[in-house]
Parts: structure tokens; sequence; C-alpha cells
């Protein structure tokens, strides 16, 4: 069999990451992958989820079997700190997932099961494993606009091309800090993208992996919740990766939305049945983590607070990028970069700009410009502004060799 294997490629941002690896340059930084980093430049267990450990530890006296929709106290907590009013929480069913991803793919498989053919739609451009997971479950992927040649949301591009949806489709949004571009459709737009999807008959699947991050906790809920309000169905993906910290636990959860309890009746099992053929039952660890946070007033509002804290930050990261860019002579970058929010920024640098940025200045982004903001320490950012400088060519940008890696 083995030699029938041919090399299949290489998943690009891990190797990108290996490639950052091995780079020996002492001033190298590592903006790849999507982790938060705090000031120190590590990525810290949150109190709130060492201290639900703690008392983890102390109390569980098993680790028997779940059932296949894994933890039912996390799934219920879930709901309803998504879904956040008993109007919604009462139209929906949920099952644990292995992380975000899990709950992608998931849902995706739920669909093409239920309907064969479903098209789903996907931004141009898109987190970068949105289009393998959806084909790999047999989905026909198409895309809609999201940025202009500027850098700036098209929501015009988007209505214009999401008008083509039809009834039964999917439509996949990302609910806040859109990956990799950090733009966010304004408002407006969500209640325009409400009229189409009521107009049409498509089903918005929202992918919500960075909730707190961006606006505020419940902020970044609004659009969602919004959608959900307007629609008869609606899928939801939720990760608790980054908004927990829990990035190799695989903590995650797939949502479903009905018009009424009897028309979600044989969605869990429907979902249990895919989890089934896959992994059987998702990790618990995690899930009894977030379940005994969300379960706990106090805790809860500790992790609200460690999370505000990771947001400020991931703010004043680009906040601070922002205006070591405008003074540095780079007006139009900054102020496109102004605009986006979330861990994520696209620069609006060209692939060889990027190149150039790891060659000459050992700064890791993506070719595409992508750029994790909550991975830079305080201090490097005037580093990362001169290297951007730099390859713009900017006037006031030092040269080659002048710049300071702090
Ligand atoms: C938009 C988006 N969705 C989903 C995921 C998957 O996250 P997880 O690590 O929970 O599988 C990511 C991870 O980076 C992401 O950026």
């Amino acid at each position: 069999m083995l030699e029938l294997l041919t090399p299949p490629p290489a998943d690009p941002l891990f190797e990108l990451a290996a490639e950052y690896g091995a780079d020996p340059r002492p001033e190298r930084l590592n903006l790849v992958l999507g982790v938060y980093r705090d000031p120190t430049g590590a990525t810290p267990v949150m109190a709130a989820v060492r201290e639900a450990e703690i008392r983890l530890a102390a109390h569980s006296a098993s680790k028997e079997y779940r059932g296949l929709s894994g933890n039912p106290a996390f799934n219920r907590a879930m709901v309803s700190s998504v879904l956040g009013t008993d109007d919604l929480i009462g139209r929906a069913t949920a099952i644990q997932t292995v992380a975000g991803t899990g709950a992608l793919r998931l849902l995706a498989e739920f669909a093409a099961r239920t309907r064969p053919g479903t098209t789903v739609w996907i931004s141009d451009p898109a987190y970068v494993n949105h289009r393998p997971i959806l084909e790999a479950a047999g989905l026909e992927v198409r895309t809609y606009a999201y940025l202009d040649a500027e850098g700036r949301a098209d929501e015009a591009g988007m209505l214009r091309d999401l008008g083509e949806a039809r009834r039964g489709d999917l439509v996949l949004l990302q609910g806040c800090c859109h990956n990799p571009t950090g733009v966010d459709p304004s408002a407006e737009t969500w209640d325009a993208l409400a009229d189409l999807a009521e107009r049409h008959g498509w089903v918005p699947f929202i992918d919500l992996a960075y909730h707190g991050l961006g606006d505020g906790f419940e902020a970044d809920l609004h659009a969602t919740r919004a959608l959900a309000a307007r629609v008869p169905e609606l899928l939801i993906a939720v990760s608790c990766s980054k908004n927990f910290g829990l990035y190799n636990d695989r903590t995650g959860c797939a949502i479903v939305l009905g018009p009424s309890r009897h028309a979600l009746r044989h969605v869990e099992t429907a979902l249990q049945n895919i989890a089934r053929t896959l992994y059987s039952m998702p990790p618990e660890h995690g899930a009894a983590i977030v379940a005994t946070v969300l379960g706990d007033d106090a805790l809860r509002a500790a992790w609200r607070a460690e999370l505000e804290v990771m947001r400020e930050r991931i703010t004043s990261n680009r906040a601070d990028l922002v205006a070591r860019l405008s003074a540095l002579g780079c007006g139009r970058e900054a102020e496109i970069l102004a605009q986006q929010k979330g861990m994520f920024s696209t620069l609006p640098l060209t692939g060889d700009h990027m190149l150039g940025l790891r060659r000459e200045f050992a700064i890791y982004g993506t070719t595409s410009g992508r750029i994790n903001i909550a991975g830079i320490s305080g201090h490097r950012i005037p580093y990362l502004a001169q290297g951007i400088a730099a390859v713009l060519g900017a006037a006031d940008a030092p040269r080659t060799g002048q710049l300071t890696p702090s």
C-alpha cells in the first residue's frame, strides 16, 4: 500500500510555522498562527480555566464514556451563552464537537446528508480551512466578494453575489473578527443579509471563533443573534479555542436553530450518527472546563474579565501599529489597518512584500498579508512597523540593516 502513496501537499500554515521555527535569526517575529500571546510572548492558561481544572481534578471520580452528544452541561451552557435569549435558546439543539473545526465539518456533513448537492457560499478571501472542510464533506463551494481592491469591506459586492444564492444553499458568515481580513460587515449589511436570507430562503451558517476579542463578548454576538431572530433556520459552529485559550483541548459546539422544537426533533440524532463514524464521542476535558466556568457566576465573571484584558491588548497592539505606520509615512496602510478588528489583520501588502518581510527582517506572516495582531509583544511593534515601511519603500522608513530589533 505505502508504495502507492504520492507526496501529499503539506499544510501551508504549519509549513510556514516550521520555517519560522528553523529561522536562527534572534529578531524573528512569528505572526503566522492564530494564538493569543501576552506581553511576555507566552500563551497562558487563563486563570478561570486553571481554577476550573483544579476543581475538576478534586471532584471528578470517573472517566467513563459520555454519550454521543458529549457533555450535556457544556452544550446547555454554550447554547445560552451564544444565543442569550429564551426565544432563541428554545429553538436550538446542540452537540459538543472536536473544536470549531469539528463543528464546521459536522454541520457541513449534516447539510450534505440532509440535502445532497447543497451549495455553500464562502467569502473571498476566507479562513484557509473553510473550503477544504466543506469540500471534504461533499458540499459544492462558491464564493462571494468580501474585500475591494483597496482592502476595505466590499459590502455591495457581497450583497450582489449573495443575491444569487438559492433556497436551501448555505452561506458561511463569520460572526465577528473575520479571519483573515479583520474586516466585518456593518450593522446595515447584516440587516441586508437577513433580508436576503428571508427573501431567498438560504440558510446562514455562522462560524464563531473569536467572540469576545473584537468589540466585547456580547457585542461580538449581536450580529449572530439578530440574524437568528430573523431566519427560520441557522447553523452555528462555535470554537472555544481562542476565547477560553483551550487550543489543544479541542473544544467546540455545533448548534442548529429551527423554526420550532418540532422541526428540530431529528437533528440531535442525525448529528450523533455523523459523529459516531468519525470519532464517536468528543473529548471531555475542555468541555468540562467550559461547563464549570460558565456554570459558576463568579468564575464566569472572572473569565469575562480576563477575556476583556486580552481584547484590550489586541486593540492597543493594533492602535500602536497604526500610529507607528502613520508616523513612518504609511498613511494608507495605517488607515486600512485601523478599520480592522480581532486577532487577525490583513496588511495591504503584496506577496512579494510579505516575502521581503520574511527574507530581510525575519517577520513571518502569510503571503496573502495576514498577520496575527495578538501574537506581537508590544515592544516588537516598532520593529514590525519599520519592517513594513521598509518593504513598502516609504520615504521615512529606516533602511535595511538600520532597524532596531527591540
Ligand atoms: C474562522 C475560524 N473558524 C474556525 C477555526 C477553527 O478553530 P479550532 O481550533 O477551534 O478548530 C479557526 C481557527 O483558526 C478560525 O479562524
